[in-house]
């Protein structure tokens, strides 16, 4: 890929209308009707644990590897597994991010029971957890569906469709005191680990900084790059393929401006032979993405068992369906958090240069402000997550 290319393709205002042909045949192309998973439960559904797995699918996870299994046990009755074939060993190599996106799954499951009138009874770890250094066949957790009268719908319901992590740049929004004390009364109120949140120019200039470091140390190895190669998606048949993964209209490229890209930027036999350009790309992006923002917000955690991790990815889910509520942005940013050798001398100054205490593990970071939505990535049909 050329760069200077990139960036121009990129840069097309409204008067690059003049189409090539090439572009016209890839316009053509059809999407799912299914919308890939974000038209909700088909309405056809009447097995209720189908319905709240159409809603769960929908949950952030790490790289939208979506790395779950679920195995039914009875009538309203399931296990909840981690997928060994959908880990990034490279990125993620004690599996931190994966188990808290069982969490994310397991909170967006339960919201959607209350907003369908069942409560989901959630039993973590039911035959024991295992540890940071392994990941054993063992369900992370057994989820009943019991109906109820009683059952007040969680009003964080009405966003299961909307929320989405917005990779965009956030024009330098601040959020307003009213805003930050809103969302730090919900983590107070409603989540098990504390949120920190900062707005300030020389906290800004510091992520600015680790941030873009810290992608440039994770592109800085073949395994770690093709890692992300693996799941970016190229162009749209990739995502009717796989149905997973991210592309550039995650990133926020639309109309044109993605077609252009996606037809004659971006391939993937040409990003798989060299990354460089690629690789160029992510770093210019965090530091373009982190340089607009004002902003950000992490999660951290005194443990760091498993069952931490799994409900720390409840509190995540939960704050990214409430900054939805209230009309924000949000994007994790995980690179400086991750645990292979590289990362741990930068992690270990982002954590003094913000007053972190060296025993607690920041579990998700990440930038808040407001932006246009993105289109939703992809999800898997509901059926292939389950096994009998
Ligand atoms: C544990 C975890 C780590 C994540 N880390 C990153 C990250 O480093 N960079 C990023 O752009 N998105 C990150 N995300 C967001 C995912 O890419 C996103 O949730 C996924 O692509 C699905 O998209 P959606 O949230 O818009 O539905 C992370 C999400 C989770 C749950």
């Amino acid at each position: 890929m050329n760069r200077r290319n990139f960036i121009k393709i990129v840069g097309l205002g409204a008067g690059a209308a003049a189409l090539s042909s090439a572009v016209i045949i890839n316009n053509g192309r059809s999407n799912s009707s299914d919308n890939f998973g974000w038209n909700g439960p088909d309405s056809s559904e009447t097995d209720i644990r189908m319905q709240v797995l159409s809603y769960a699918i929908l949950c952030p996870n790490a790289h939208n590897i979506q790395p779950w299994v679920v195995k039914m046990t009875g009538a309203n009755r399931f296990d909840l597994l981690v997928d060994p074939d959908r880990l990034l060993p490279e990125t993620d190599p004690i599996h931190r991010q994966i188990h808290i996106s069982q969490g994310t799954f397991l909170e967006t499951l339960a919201i959607a029971a209350s907003g369908l009138g069942y409560e989901a009874k959630i039993d973590y770890f039911p035959q024991g957890m295992y540890s940071n250094t392994e990941l054993v066949d063992k369900p992370v957790a057994s989820i009943e569906l019991i109906k109820s009268d009683k059952i007040t719908p969680d009003p964080l319901f009405a966003f299961l469709l909307t929320r989405h992590s917005n990779k965009r740049e956030y024009g330098n929004y601040s959020l307003s005191p009213a805003e930050m004390a809103n969302l730090q009364t919900f983590a107070v109120e409603q989540c098990s680990y504390p949120l920190t949140i900062t707005s300030s120019s020389e906290d800004k200039l510091k992520f600015e900084k680790i941030l873009t470091e810290a992608m440039q140390i994770e592109v800085n190895d073949r395994g770690r790059s093709h890692e992300t190669i693996a799941l970016f998606r190229f162009d749209q048949d990739e995502v009717n393929k796989y149905r997973d993964g991210f592309g550039v209209s995650q990133a926020g490229l639309t109309g044109i401006k993605k077609l252009m890209v996606e037809n004659f930027v971006l391939s993937r036999e040409k990003t798989e032979q060299d990354s460089t350009e690629f690789d160029q790309q992510a770093v210019i992006m965090a530091q373009k993405t982190v340089s607009t923002t004002e902003t950000f917000g992490w999660i951290s955690s005194k443990g760091n068992s498993r069952l931490d991790q799994v409900i720390v990815g409840r509190d995540y889910c939960r704050l990214n369906l409430k900054t939805t509520a209230m009309g924000l942005a949000q994007h994790p940013m995980s690179q400086v958090l991750q645990e292979y050798s590289d990362m741990l001398p930068l992690q270990a100054e982002f954590k003094q240069a913000f007053g972190i205490d060296e025993s607690k593990t920041v579990q998700m970071l990440f930038r808040l402000g407001k932006a246009e939505k993105t289109p939703h990535g992809p999800r898997r049909l509901v059926s292939e997550l389950v096994k009998s």
